[in-house]
């Protein structure tokens, strides 16, 4: 642990001096003077693969930028690394701080790369969240680039390296087209939140709004958020800030987990086994987020309560066939549009403290052809989530966290979330890209 502190405080130091490069080499950016001690968080902009539902977030300096999302990845890796890349060590800092002690247990039988000769090169072991797949391979420094950021707009771009993993180009099958990579956020010192907090000496915090089309937003190192909307929007962050709710340790893996109490549809509590929602000492149950779960997954013990009350709840709508991988669908000539969605029934995940994440028509169902809406929930199955090897009882996935401003503080190890912000008029599509100049 001290050498990582250490570590953490010399990269520091370093840091300050590359960030002044990077500001001297940049071209001009507004404000350089004033601003060489503070630095400001870094935006970058997300989007969702029409084909498989998955996030990318375009945050790699040169070639192709995207890497794919992972909430609860524990590192940053990129596929066929350049030849000469800057392998890492083995025994240097870097290499102390590669935090292979998380990794899902499946990484154990990886295999172990080829040494370069008469140097020992720091073994990582990425892995990819959609199909399950880990390698063993070499650990190196990432060019990352991004935006600063007022919480408004853009300001002037900067660019910074990261300690990640190379690895082989097989390993990015099943992930969307044209990605590189996949970009960790979880609670872990080499996920990307911590390394530019670390780096630009910035809060240890990160903004997520998923959008459903067009540029959703991820925001690092603190600071104010603010999206485009009539009437305007004020800015969002620190109101959220002031209801935080606390992670849940898992002893398995540094995901974000987090406590429901019970679920409730239309008001009333859903009969779910007692202890239902529970995590226990191996770290199976609990809920957790997941940026690769395109639609909530609730054990069986959960969902068929649910949606047994859902489905009386909303009787009087008429069906439609249903479309894998979906169990319950309505015909989407029978249902009202609200400025939440279609109209039915709502669903509340109760929280800790009395707080509810209230589902409305848009979070809670999908529409999934021109005649057809479904419930927009699905079973875990035991191999369908690879992600989480632990199995949560409840992984609230992409298409019920869409549309909904989540705030993650990795420092006090809370999280914040607005509800769905078409209730105030706006969606995670509305933040202003054009260059800004505060
Ligand atoms: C910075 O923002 C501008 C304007 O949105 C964008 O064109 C550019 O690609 C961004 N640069 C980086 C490195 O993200
Ligand atoms: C949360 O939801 C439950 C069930 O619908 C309800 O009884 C309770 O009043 C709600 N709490 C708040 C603070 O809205």
């Amino acid at each position: 642990m001290q050498a990582r502190d250490m570590s953490q405080r010399r990269r520091g130091a370093a840091a300050a001096l590359l960030a002044l490069v990077v500001l001297l080499g940049s071209t001009s950016p507004p404000n350089a003077a004033a601003q060489p001690s503070s630095w400001s968080p870094l935006v970058a902009r997300v989007n969702k693969d029409a084909s498989t539902s998955l996030y990318t977030i375009a945050i790699k300096d040169g070639g192709v930028p995207l890497l794919l999302l992972d909430l609860a990845g524990p590192m940053i890796w990129i596929a066929n690394c350049p030849c000469r890349h800057r392998a890492i060590e083995c025994g240097s800092n870097d290499c102390l701080g590669i935090s292979n002690m998380f990794a899902p247990d499946i990484c154990a039988g990886a295999e172990w790369p080829v040494q370069v000769q008469g140097r020992c090169i720091c073994t990582a072991m990425p892995y990819n969240p959609v199909d399950g797949r880990c390698v063993a391979a070499q650990a190196t420094t990432i060019s990352v680039a991004a935006n600063a950021t007022d919480g408004r707009n853009p300001l002037f771009p900067v660019s910074f390296p990261v300690v990640g993993s190379c690895a082989p180009g097989e390993l990015l099958a099943s992930l969307p087209a044209g990605v590189a990579g996949v970009a960790g956020l979880a609670r872990l010192p080499n996920s990307l939140p911590l390394q530019v907090a670390n780096w630009f000496r910035l809060k240890q915090e990160f903004a997520l709004c998923l959008p459903r089309g067009g540029d959703g937003v991820a925001i690092f190192g603190g600071g104010p958020f603010q999206l485009l909307a009539a009437p305007t929007v004020e800015e969002l962050a620190d109101n959220l800030r002031k209801n935080p709710l606390p992670f849940l340790f898992n002893p398995k893996n540094r995901a974000y987990y987090f406590t429901i109490t019970g679920i409730a549809v239309n008001q009333q509590r859903v009969p779910t086994p007692s202890g239902a929602f529970g995590m226990d000492w191996r770290g199976q149950g609990g809920a957790a987020f997941s940026t690769v779960t395109p639609y909530t997954a609730l054990r069986w013990d959960i969902y068929w309560p649910l949606r047994n009350a859902f489905d009386a709840a909303t009787s009087g709508i008429a069906r439609a066939d249903k479309v894998a991988p979906f169990d319950m669908c309505y015909q989407a000539s029978e249902l009202t549009m609200t400025r939440v969605g279609y109209a039915v029934a709502s669903i509340d995940l109760m929280l800790d403290g009395g707080q509810n994440w209230t589902l409305p028509g848009a979070s809670s169902l999908v529409q999934v052809n021109d005649q057809t809406v479904c419930f927009a929930f699905v079973q875990t199955a035991a191999s369908s989530a690879p992600a989480h090897a632990e199995s949560p009882a409840v992984i609230l996935g992409g298409h019920q966290l869409e549309d909904n401003l989540l705030l993650f503080d990795l420092d006090k190890d809370t999280f914040a979330f607005s509800g769905l912000l078409l209730g105030i008029g706006t969606t995670c599509s509305n933040f202003d890209f054009s260059m800004g100049s505060s």
